[in-house]
C-alpha cells in the first residue's frame, strides 16, 4: 500500500487542537478557558497535569509548522483558542492573539501546506462557562459573533474550516458525566448542550458559508462501531441506543432528519423530540464533508442499573483483545464498518477522516523512540480505509492523531498519542519510529 493508491488529490494530514499544543495559556492576553479552570480542580486530570504550558507550540510554532512538511504531510488541522481571541468571549479583542493565528496561517502557506481550521476544539471561553456555557441558549449567539470575526479576519488564507470538534464528545464527557471541563453532570445539563451545540454546529457552517469565499466546510464527529455483546434482544436494543447517542444524535440534525427519537423513544421525556421540531431547519447544513473520527468499536451489554441508556460497555481488556495504552480496542475491520455507516446515508457526500490514531507506552531502544504498534494500528486502519474507498466510498482525506505527544485532556501528558514524541521537560521534539513510517509512506 502506498499514499499515491488512495489518488493524487487525497488530502493527507495531522490534526492538533489549541488546548492540547499552544501552552501560553495564561499570558500574553488569553483569557482562561475551561481546561484551565478545570484543571485546576483537584482530583480531575491525572497527576495534576495542566494545559499552562502543554507543547508550548505558541512559542514553536514554526519548528512545529516546519516538521508536518518534513513528515510528507499536506494538511496542518489546528483549532483557534476561542479565549484568545476574545479572552471573555465576546467583547475585547486580544490583538496579539489574532496576529498568532495569522502567523500561524501564514507559516502554513509559505511552507506550502493547507491550514484546516478547527473552530471549537473544547476550550470555551470560562468567563462564557459562568454563564452557562453550552446549556444556554445566549452561547448561540455569542459563538456565532466568534465565528463571524474569525471568517473575516481568515478567511481570505483559511478554506478548510471545521466548524465543531466532537460535539458528543465534550457535550457527554463534559456535560454528563463531569470527567471534562467544566465538569458538569446529569441528563438534562447534557441535552441542553447537545441542543444548543447541534444549532451552533449549522449556523457556524452558515457564517462561514456566507463571508468565506470558495469555502469547504466541514464539521468532525466521533464514531465507534457498536457490536452488540451478544444476540439477546435486550444487548441488542441496549447496543441500538449506544449507537443512536454516540453515532446518530448530532450527524442527523445535520443533515436534515432531525434528533433521532423515532429509535428511541426516552429522548421525547427530553423534550428533544420538541426542540427538533422548533429547530429542525436551522440545525441542518449541507456540509462539504462530514468529519470522522473513530479509535475503536464499543461492545454493548445491557445493563438496567445505568440510568437513562441501560447499556454498558465490556472493556476490550475483559474480552482479552488487542487494545492501546487507553483500553481501547484495536480493530481496524470496525474503523471500515463505521465508514461505511457514515457513507450510507446519501446527503454524505464527502468524508475525510478528520482523526485516527493510537496511544502507547512509546520504548526507547538505541536512542531510537521505537513505537511499532501505533505503526502497524496506522497500517491497518489505511488498510481499512483504502477498502472502503476502492468500494466507492467518496473518501477525500485522513489526518492522523497527533503531530506530537500532548496534553491529552482528562489522561494530562501520559497519554501519548503522536508521530513525534515531546520531552515536556525540554520541549525536545524527536521524531518516532511511526513519523518515519509515515514520511516513507508519503514518499509513495
Ligand atoms: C479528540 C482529541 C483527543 C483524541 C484522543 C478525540 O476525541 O478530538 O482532542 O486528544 O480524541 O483522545
Amino acid at each position: 500500500m502506498h499514499s499515491s493508491d488512495f489518488g493524487k488529490d487525497f488530502l493527507w494530514g495531522v490534526a492538533t487542537a489549541a488546548a492540547q499544543i499552544e501552552g501560553a495559556a495564561n499570558t500574553h492576553g488569553k483569557g482562561p478557558s475551561i481546561w484551565d479552570t478545570f484543571s485546576k480542580r483537584s482530583g480531575k486530570i491525572k497527576k495534576g497535569h495542566h494545559p499552562t504550558e502543554a507543547c508550548d507550540f505558541y512559542h514553536r510554532y514554526q519548528e512545529d509548522v516546519s516538521l508536518v512538511k518534513a513528515l510528507g504531510f499536506t494538511v496542518f488541522r489546528f483549532s483557534i483558542a476561542w479565549s484568545r481571541i476574545f479572552p471573555l468571549g465576546n467583547g475585547a479583542l486580544n490583538n496579539e492573539g489574532v496576529l498568532f493565528y495569522h502567523h500561524v496561517i501564514d507559516e502554513c502557506l509559505q511552507q506550502g501546506l493547507v491550514p484546516m481550521v478547527t473552530l471549537y476544539h473544547w476550550d470555551l471561553p470560562e468567563a462564557l462557562s459562568k454563564e452557562g456555557g453550552w446549556t444556554a441558549y445566549a452561547i448561540n449567539s455569542v459563538f456565532n459573533d466568534y465565528v463571524l470575526f474569525c471568517a473575516k479576519e481568515y478567511g481570505e488564507k483559511v478554506k478548510h474550516w471545521i466548524v465543531i470538534n466532537e460535539p458528543f464528545g465534550f457535550t457527554s464527557l463534559g456535560y454528563m458525566l463531569g470527567v471534562h471541563a467544566p465538569g458538569q453532570t446529569g441528563v438534562h445539563n447534557f441535552f441542553d448542550a447537545a441542543l444548543h451545540t447541534a444549532i451552533a454546529q449549522a449556523d457556524g457552517a452558515k457564517i462561514l458559508r456566507a463571508e468565506v469565499k470558495d469555502a469547504i466546510i466541514g464539521t468532525a464527529f466521533s464514531c465507534s462501531e457498536i457490536i452488540p455483546y451478544t444476540q439477546s434482544s435486550q444487548d441488542l436494543t441496549a447496543a441500538k441506543r449506544v449507537d443512536v447517542l454516540m453515532n446518530r444524535f448530532f450527524l442527523e440534525p445535520v443533515l436534515g432528519m432531525g434528533f433521532p427519537t423515532a429509535d428511541w423513544e426516552v429522548l421525547e421525556k427530553f423534550s428533544i423530540s420538541h426542540s427538533t421540531w422548533r429547530h429542525q431547519e436551522r440545525m441542518k447544513f449541507d456540509f462539504d464533508f462530514v468529519g470522522v473520527q473513530n479509535y475503536f468499536p464499543l461492545v454493548i451489554k445491557y445493563n438496567a442499573f445505568i440510568p437513562v441508556v441501560q447499556a454498558w460497555e465490556v472493556k476490550a481488556k475483559n474480552r482479552k483483545v488487542p487494545h492501546t495504552a487507553m483500553g481501547w480496542e484495536i480493530n481496524a475491520d470496525s474503523f471500515y464498518r463505521i465508514i461505511k455507516q457514515f457513507a450510507a446515508y446519501p446527503q454524505v457526500k464527502n468524508i475525510i477522516v478528520t482523526e485516527n490514531g493510537a496511544a502507547f507506552h512509546d520504548k526507547v531502544i538505541d536512542g531510537k523512540i521505537d513505537d511499532p504498534e501505533r505503526t502497524e494500528y496506522f497500517k491497518a486502519y489505511l488498510a481499512e480505509m483504502l477498502k472502503a474507498k476502492n468500494e466507492g466510498v467518496n473518501i477525500t482525506g485522513y489526518l492522523a492523531w497527533t503531530l506530537m505527544d500532548n496534553f491529552e485532556w482528562a489522561e494530562g501528558y501520559q497519554a501519548r498519542f503522536g508521530i513525534v514524541h515531546n520531552d515536556f521537560k525540554t520541549q525536545q521534539r524527536t521524531i518516532k519510529q511511526s513519523g518515519y513510517w509515515w514520511q516513507e509512506f508519503l514518499s509513495k
